[in-house]
């Protein structure tokens, strides 16, 4: 008989039982691999179990409650205790990170999280381990399934946000409360944690500048589709002037980014660096049993040491004002220079453009054009600019275009 691997279980909810479940059906798959045979052997939730019992009875600690209070305190008492702790708690990990492994290396011990960035997607594994020989100099992300479900349907069906959105709640894809995923507050959390391990450096939450999908409408998305471009949120993780850029927005891409071809409630993060070309790993972001996977995975490995625990070795800056190519909206008057002097304006910023859509609405007509890459700040002055010319008639939209093609 293998001996029993005691695993103390905190949190029964939507990712819990289902991990419970799964340890159940695999205990004996696992115990061929490891030499030992997991078990759970107590369970935490608001109304059952008691935490310093679990404790003392585990070999090691997996935290499936989320949000900050109790999880932090519940983890560090667990590391502190020499216990190895299993995590997918993105929230928690991008806000109290550096705080948490430095805990996990005093006391040697694993803080293991691949569930709490895009599901069962195995990224984190990836860069800490199989391009860990890898410079990489950029991540995008699609890391939110609900929103990607929502942008889906938009571009499949004409929906309106509003008509997505109740949509991916009807299916489940969307809390009640959709705030954290539609403002892009989640997916930031989870690419200031792949930038913190891509990179070598501290990275908060706070740090990242995020910007979410509810602003986007029907009609941003069937303009870029004659333009060639398909619209995802995407997360950004960037070395950029001796600094690092990590941030969220809506962001057209050209088909041929492998990014382009992700759809419905799937995740997937491209990695870039000089030696690598791109690499993409794709699946689905989040549901019950495909996260218990990644959770249960992140046991077995805990089960074989040694993993590493991610090391400060830079203190890079965190640069706002980035490069970017956009798409620019406007609704104009329909008479002779328009075109002329929106373009003069986007000149004295630098600004070039790589192609326009022009379409007549009696009176007035829609602007839309794509530019070439120009600094963020500088896009901006000129769109200031021509919202105050007199032939424009709404504010101008803006929205970025990630203008890589891997060919
Ligand atoms: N759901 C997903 O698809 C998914 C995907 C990736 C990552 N994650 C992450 O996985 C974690 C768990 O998510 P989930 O969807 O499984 O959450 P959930 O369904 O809301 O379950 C949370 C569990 O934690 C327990 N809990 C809450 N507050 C507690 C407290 N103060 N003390 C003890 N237990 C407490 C709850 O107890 P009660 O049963 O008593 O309410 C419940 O059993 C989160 O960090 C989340 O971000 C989830």
């Amino acid at each position: 008989m293998p001996e029993t691997y005691r695993v103390g279980l905190l949190g029964h909810g939507t990712v819990g039982a289902a991990f419970e479940a799964l340890l159940a059906e695999r205990a004996d798959a696992i115990a061929h691999i490891t030499g030992f045979k997991p078990e759970v052997t107590g369970v935490l939730t608001r109304s059952r179990g008691d935490f310093d019992e679990i404790l003392a009875n585990a070999d090691l600690i997996v935290e499936l409650i989320g949000g900050i209070d109790p999880a932090r305190d519940y983890v560090l008492r667990a590391m502190k205790a020499g216990k190895h702790v299993v995590s997918a708690n993105k929230l928690l990990l991008a806000s109290y990170g550096e705080e948490l492994w430095s805990v996990a290396r005093e006391n040697e011990v694993q803080l293991r999280f691949e569930g709490a960035v895009a599901g069962v997607v195995p990224v984190i594994r990836v860069l800490q381990e199989s391009l860990a020989g890898a410079h990489v100099e950029r991540i995008h992300g699609i890391v939110n399934g609900t929103t990607n479900f929502i942008l889906t349907e938009m571009a499949r069906g004409g929906a309106t946000y509003e008509a997505a959105l109740a949509r991916a709640q009807e299916l489940g894809y969307a809390e009640a409360d959709p705030t954290d995923d539609v403002t892009g507050r989640d997916a930031a959390a989870k690419m200031a944690i792949l930038a913190r391990l891509a990179f070598s450096t501290p990275v908060h939450l706070d740090q990242v500048v995020y910007e979410g999908i509810e602003h986007i409408t029907p009609e941003d998305v069937a303009y870029a589709h004659d333009l060639g471009l398909g619209l995802k949120l995407i997360g950004t993780a960037e070395r950029v002037d001796g600094g690092i850029s990590v941030r969220v927005h809506p962001a057209f891409l050209y088909a041929e980014h492998p990014l382009a071809a992700i759809h419905g409630p799937f995740n997937a993060v491209t990695l870039e660096s000089d030696t690598i070309t791109e690499v993409t790993l794709s699946g689905p972001g989040a549901g019950g049993p495909q996260t218990a996977t990644a959770v249960l995975g992140d046991v077995v490995s805990a089960m074989i040491p040694p993993a590493s625990t991610p090391e400060t070795t830079e203190s890079l800056t965190v640069v706002n004002d980035v490069e970017s190519a956009f798409y620019l909206h406007m609704e104009v008057a329909d008479r002779p220079g328009v075109l002329a002097q929106v373009a003069e304006l986007l000149g004295m910023q630098g600004a070039s453009i790589r192609s326009v859509v022009q379409k007549g609405l009696g009176e007035n007509a829609r602007l839309v054009m794509i530019l070439h890459p120009l600094l963020e700040s500088r896009f901006y002055a000129a769109v200031r600019m021509i919202g105050q010319l007199d032939f424009i008639r709404a504010a101008p939209r803006a929205i970025r275009v990630i203008d890589e093609e891997f060919k």
